[in-house]
């Protein structure tokens, strides 16, 4: 695998009156080029910050990088000024949120805001990039691309939104594509359709995505590797095929058998017991302990290392560790 991401020690703190919580702690993950790499875990475990982080768009303050590097083709990102890290995104790394009306401006067309992304970051003429953007709605299958082009944000449906955000993302052909909850703010029937459309659109064009979300089901249609994050540790890497055949973290475990549990014949739907605890209120040891079946008297007193496994695989748990 040529890597294109490599994220390496991170760690994210949260400014709180006094003190500084920890909301992400020493994650590492590498993303190759033209794969597709998922992170998961419950809400609030720190995958969207993760992200941010990598696209320069942390809420700082009262968010900060504390430690670690993250490099793409070589370029420490961290170091780069504000201004630097604004052409990279859009042009190296494209976003794509949750909410497709967030990340469009309300008051110009559908097809100026495209053209605007080209024109920044290309320096293409307005004309050219209307022209390029119309070709691009054509490619995210909006039906009469021209029209839509001409058309405001209000008058399309989230689903023909979202395409629009993915054309946005992708018009400067960028080599990292970022998509945090790209489908749960769509129905249903929406969501396989936008799926298929950004993995076509990224594996024609060998791009790398990391796909954000909590839910498995989405990481096993989509990703070739996933990382597994819980309470801002990430707690398992591995190949997709991997986690749902032979998962190694007590958590992840949970997460498989309550994707396995929906169409069980009882129709009972398994969930992991408990809940997480709220960033910065981990004690020591564990942050998984509260809520794990296989609990050693050792996980309430110290954290657990991240062992590598002999095939490459992550995994932050003492059945793993070095002594275990
Ligand atoms: N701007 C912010 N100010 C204060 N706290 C924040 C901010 N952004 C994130 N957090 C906190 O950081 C933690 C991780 O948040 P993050 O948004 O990364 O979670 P997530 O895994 O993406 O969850 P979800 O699935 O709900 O999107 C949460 O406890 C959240 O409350
Ligand atoms: S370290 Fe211990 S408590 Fe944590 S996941 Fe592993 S077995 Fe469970
Ligand atoms: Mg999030």
């Amino acid at each position: 695998m040529n890597t294109l991401l490599s994220v390496q020690g991170l760690s994210i703190g949260l400014a709180t009156r006094g003190a500084k919580a920890s909301i992400v702690d020493d994650a590492s993950f590498e993303v190759g080029q033209g794969e597709v790499f998922g992170i998961v875990g419950e809400s609030g475990c720190g995958k969207s910050v993760t992200a941010y982080a990598v696209a320069g768009l942390l809420a700082s303050p009262p968010l900060s990088v504390e430690s670690g590097s993250i490099m793409m083709g070589g370029v420490d990102l961290l170091s780069l000024p504000p201004s630097r890290m604004r052409s990279v995104r859009g042009k190296d790394i494209g976003m794509i949120f949750q909410e497709p009306m967030t990340a469009l401006d309300p008051l110009y067309t559908i097809g100026e805001q495209i053209a605007e992304s080209l024109e920044f970051h290309a320096k293409v003429g307005k004309r050219e990039g209307i022209e390029r953007a119309v070709a691009m709605l054509g490619k995210v299958g909006i039906p009469e691309p021209r029209r839509i082009a001409a058309e405001y944000p209000h008058r399309l449906s989230g689903g023909m939104l979202q395409r629009v955000v993915i054309a946005i993302a992708m018009i400067n052909e960028p080599r990292l594509l970022i998509a945090d909850e790209p489908t749960t703010a769509l129905d249903v029937t929406i969501q396989a359709q936008i799926l298929d459309l950004m993995n076509g659109l990224v594996r024609s064009n060998g791009m790398s995505m990391i796909m954000i979300t909590h839910d498995l089901g989405v990481v096993a249609e989509t990703c070739d590797r996933v990382a597994v994050f819980y309470g801002g540790h990430l707690v398992e890497t591995a190949p997709v095929d991997r986690i749902f055949s032979d998962p190694l973290h007590p958590y992840t475990e949970g997460l498989r058998k309550s994707v396995a549990s929906i169409g069980d014949r009882d129709g009972k739907l398994y969930a992991i017991p408990g809940s997480v605890p709220k960033a910065g209120s981990f004690g020591p040891g564990c942050r998984f302990q509260g809520r794990c079946a296989r609990r050693m008297e050792r996980c309430g007193r110290e954290a657990p290392p991240v062992s590598i496994r002999p095939d490459g695989r992550s995994v932050r748990c003492w059945l793993y560790g070095e002594e275990a």
